[in-house]
């Protein structure tokens, strides 16, 4: 075997991109076929169809190296280390679905020697599943750990790559680990069902601090307590650590909800009740919505109030709307007959079918126009810039500001004369300072 194998990536959304341009760059040939063509055609015209840091430069400087193909069989042909990166969207009952997955398992048609290496986010026991239906093909569970909006920063600088092989593809479990020799990360090499927990088990964990975090900030806002200075103190103890400690409106995406719901439904189906993943979920369900309550405690109702959301996108960085919290606030704001205008730098078209009788602002000064209240659901740096104090200030019909991110600055705000409610933020430690 060559020291940089050719490698397959099946699936090319947004981890599969990420990892076809990420082997590309450490110098393999990568064979990433998608099922759908023009994607394909968009891909080898040089097109980024998602909105990623340092993705489309990472692409372009490597366009040599990656084939983008609708063909399964020129990816069979061409690398035996097949990465399988499509989705795996939550059905009904929260479960993952493997249809995907099931469909790549039979596209394998005749090759043997070939594994499928595991990157989509998948049940544990997937491993165990495909053994039955190809126990030919070689397996690796290998999860990627890679945050929307800092992919490539963190495929070049992973915290630990995981290596789980079933005991008969121990071989292709070394060549996948030789594949991250050069990103000198630790390795964490197991079998494959603790692999595929130990993806679960970790957005599972990040949620939870979320969740715990929030409820902390709710406490906060009755008692007093600053949570900011709270994560603050709390994160300086090792055994806590200072990240996802950030108190906002509930953590969305495409992988917490679905994550943290799949591990749980999971447990129940092995006859394990998963209490704690029932509190996270409700928490995270019940902090979106407190929103609805901050903008009642000073508007009254919200009947004809022009309300402005910053942010669509679930995080700033990224275009991806999945599970994101501006479209539950939009859908529950029109329910209690609001008006609602939305801006959003980069993810606005994507949203636009999902947002129903919102007004689409392409500008944040377009939506603040005339409005009753601002609600910051994303963080983009671009939000702290705007001349809040100044014409700002002088458009909104009322100067309210419910921050779900505590990224603006409160006091300058309150200086304005805002009314300001952040995340734990409460009003009395600032009267005390
Ligand atoms: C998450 C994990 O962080 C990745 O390690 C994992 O690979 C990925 O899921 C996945 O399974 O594919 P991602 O969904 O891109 O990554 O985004 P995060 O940065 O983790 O943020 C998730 C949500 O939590 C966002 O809505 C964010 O605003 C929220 N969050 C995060 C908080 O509310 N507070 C925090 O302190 C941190």
């Amino acid at each position: 075997m060559s020291e940089r194998e050719p490698i397959g990536v099946i699936g090319v959304g947004w981890v599969g991109l990420v990892t076809a341009a990420g082997f590309a760059e450490l110098g393999h040939q990568v064979y990433a076929r998608d099922i759908l063509q023009d994607k394909v055609d968009a891909l080898s015209r040089g097109e980024v169809p998602i909105h990623e840091p340092g993705l489309p430069e990472l692409l372009e400087k490597n366009r040599e190296r990656i084939h983008f193909t609708t063909d399964m069989g020129e990816v069979i042909q061409n690398a035996q280390l097949l990465f399988c990166c499509v989705d795996t969207p939550p059905t009904y009952s929260g479960d993952a679905d493997l249809s995907r997955v099931e469909r790549v398992v039979e596209e394998l048609g005749e090759s043997t020697d070939h594994a499928l290496v595991m990157k989509s986010t998948v049940p544990v026991g997937t491993g165990r599943w495909i053994q039955r239906l190809r126990s030919d093909v070689g397996y690796v569970s290998c999860p990627e750990f890679l945050k929307e909006g800092a992919a490539v920063a963190d495929f070049m600088k992973p915290d630990r790559v995981v290596v789980g092989a079933r005991p008969d593809s121990a071989e292709f479990g070394d060549r996948v680990e030789k594949l991250y020799e050069p990103l000198s990360a630790p390795i964490v090499r197991t079998d494959v069902a603790s692999a595929e927990m130990i993806k679960l088990a970790s957005n599972a964990f990040l949620a939870t601090k979320i969740s715990f975090i929030n409820e902390i900030a709710n406490v906060s806002e009755e008692l007093g307590a600053d949570v900011e200075e709270v994560a603050r103190g709390m994160g300086l103890d090792e055994r806590i650590g200072p990240h996802f400690l950030r108190a906002g409106i509930g953590y969305g995406g495409s992988c917490f909800p679905k994550d943290v719901s799949a591990l749980k439904q999971l447990a129940g189906n092995s006859g394990y009740h998963f209490q704690l993943l029932s509190s996270v979920i409700e928490v995270n369900e019940l902090q979106k919505r407190r929103t609805i309550g901050k903008l009642q405690k000073h508007l009254g109702s919200l009947v004809d109030r022009e309300i402005a959301l910053l942010g669509v996108a679930f995080k700033p960085n990224t275009d991806d709307v999945r599970e994101a919290t501006a479209l539950v606030l939009a859908h529950r704001l029109i329910g209690e007959g609001a008006s609602v205008r939305i801006h959003d730098p980069v993810a606005l078209d994507r949203a636009s079918e999902l947002l129903g009788a919102t007004r689409l602002c392409r500008t944040a000064e377009e939506a603040l126009d005339g409005a009753d209240a601002a609600v910051l659901v994303t963080e983009w740096p671009e939000y702290r810039e705007l001349d809040w104090t100044g014409a700002i200030k002088d458009s909104m019909r009322n100067p309210l500001v419910v921050d779900g991110r505590n990224f603006l600055d409160d006091e300058a705000l309150r200086a304005a004369g805002y009314t300001y409610e952040g995340i734990g933020r409460s009003t009395a430690s600032a009267v005390e300072a």
